[in-house]
């Protein structure tokens, strides 16, 4: 009797726990069968539509636009994951599991961004440094930290096709993979990791979807502020610098405050690709004497910079599906700023025009040279340091993979357009001019 009691309350609890799945399983179909639009980019392209007239130029070019509306709401509206919907802990907790494989090259940071409902960047930065220890190391306040974070992570611009805040957490992501690597984890210190990685979140930071030339000949403020040298760069260091005074996130730390935002800006500077040439010759000088010393805290720094370089543009050595989404993405950003110039009567950037005859031929074009002349071979050097390590040949695997299928492509785009094909093939040199992304 007992036995048979106690089975049948056995049984019970099972059919409560099989019912209690069954409706997981409801929810969860639900929820997967209607994937959430990152509704932020899909407004907000809406918007653009609109765009149009001399004003709405204006508009998109000041830049900070929501500084006024947003700085002040963000005391207001909570941010945090309590106020999403019911559904969403499953999200999250799909985002959770996702965060346990953050340092596997194959970390697909458009789905991260859709499971943490577009706050891939915050979100990835809070874990990392708590992987790293660094919110105890440097006596981070938790709720400053949160601030500084959602304040970098709306300062990106959600409507540009590239630069938004998924390109920063894709940075971010990348850098951490580096920063693990066999010759350099051991050597780093908690300031190394802790600049290298707000680097690589705050490197794009504001940026406006058009590029250094565009806001030269458009006599763009900036421009003259920071003398045509470097001008997004300095842009995106200096709102930085200015969001980490605002939130007092380092207000507690000794005096060497000054040197953490000059070493944060030499970091971000690095990214300015018309240095490139810089950079990689004098890489390639230090692994030629084998002279780097990772005690000296000059030369880590010397490597963050080309860590925080190889990150940066480092999309065409992720795999295919990945690296095709971010190509399609630059494109469309580089469109956007051939349809402004085509509209205010300027001469159309040779990557923008995406009224030219053979769109795809120039696309493919583009991505092609990008890899060529700026990927590669500061991959090849990354790979010569890290003596190669199992992840740069990885990315020298999809790097080589992809430039075939681009080029590939290219054939087949361009069976009988001798034309377009002469002009792609043309090389283009290391400057800034083929395929600026960074
Ligand atoms: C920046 O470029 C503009 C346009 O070419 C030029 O008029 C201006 O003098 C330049 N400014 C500096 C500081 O070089």
């Amino acid at each position: 009797k007992r036995v048979f009691n106690s089975s049948s309350a056995l049984h019970s609890l099972i059919g409560t726990q099989v019912l209690f799945i069954f409706i997981l399983c409801i929810l969860r179909v639900n929820s997967c069968t209607e994937p959430r639009r990152p509704y932020r980019f899909a407004s907000a392209q809406q918007g653009e539509v609109e765009a149009g007239t001399r004003r709405k130029m204006k508009r998109l070019l000041s830049f900070q636009r929501y500084c006024h509306a947003s700085r002040l709401l963000r005391g207001l509206v909570p941010h945090t994951p309590g106020s999403l919907h019911l559904l969403d802990d499953d999200y999250l907790g799909q985002a959770a599991h996702m965060l346990s494989k953050v340092g596997k090259w194959n970390f697909d940071i458009f789905l991260f961004d859709r499971l943490t409902n577009g706050n891939s960047l915050v979100t990835l930065m809070c874990h990392l440094f708590n992987v790293y220890g660094l919110v105890h190391h440097f006596q981070l306040d938790m709720v400053k930290l949160h601030r500084f974070l959602g304040m970098v992570q709306e300062d990106y611009h959600s409507q540009n096709p590239y630069h938004n805040a998924v390109h920063a957490a894709d940075v971010t992501q990348a850098m951490y993979c580096y920063l693990k690597e066999p010759k350099l984890a051991e050597q780093l210190s908690p300031l190394d990791v802790f600049l290298g990685l707000m680097a690589a979140a705050t490197h794009d930071v504001d940026h406006p979807g058009v590029n250094q030339p565009f806001l030269i000949k458009t006599r763009h403020h900036l421009a003259s502020l920071y003398q045509n040298t470097s001008v997004l760069e300095s842009h995106h260091w200096r709102s930085t610098v200015g969001m980490l005074r605002e939130s007092r996130l380092l207000s507690h730390l000794p005096a060497d405050m000054q040197d953490m935002e000059q070493q944060l800006g030499s970091l971000i500077l690095a990214t300015d690709i018309s240095r490139q040439n810089e950079f990689l010759s004098t890489f390639r000088e230090h692994l030629d004497n084998q002279d780097l010393d990772l005690q000296l805290a000059s030369h880590r720094h010397f490597i963050l910079q080309i860590a925080l370089k190889c990150a940066d543009v480092c999309n065409p050595c992720r795999f295919w599906e990945l690296s095709k989404q971010w190509s399609e993405r630059v494109c469309e950003e580089f469109y956007r700023q051939g349809d402004l110039e085509r509209k205010f009567d300027f001469e159309i950037s040779p990557q923008c025009n995406q009224q030219a005859d053979s769109v795809p031929a120039i696309q493919i074009g583009n991505n092609y040279r990008f890899i060529s002349y700026i990927v590669e071979p500061l991959f090849e050097e990354w790979l010569r340091f890290t003596e190669p390590s199992p992840l740069s040949q990885n990315m020298m695997g999809h790097l080589y993979k992809n430039k075939a299928r681009w080029s590939r492509l290219r054939y087949a785009h361009t069976p009988s357009d001798t034309q377009t094909h002469s002009h792609a093939e043309e090389p283009r040199g290391g400057g800034g001019e083929g395929g600026d992304i960074s």
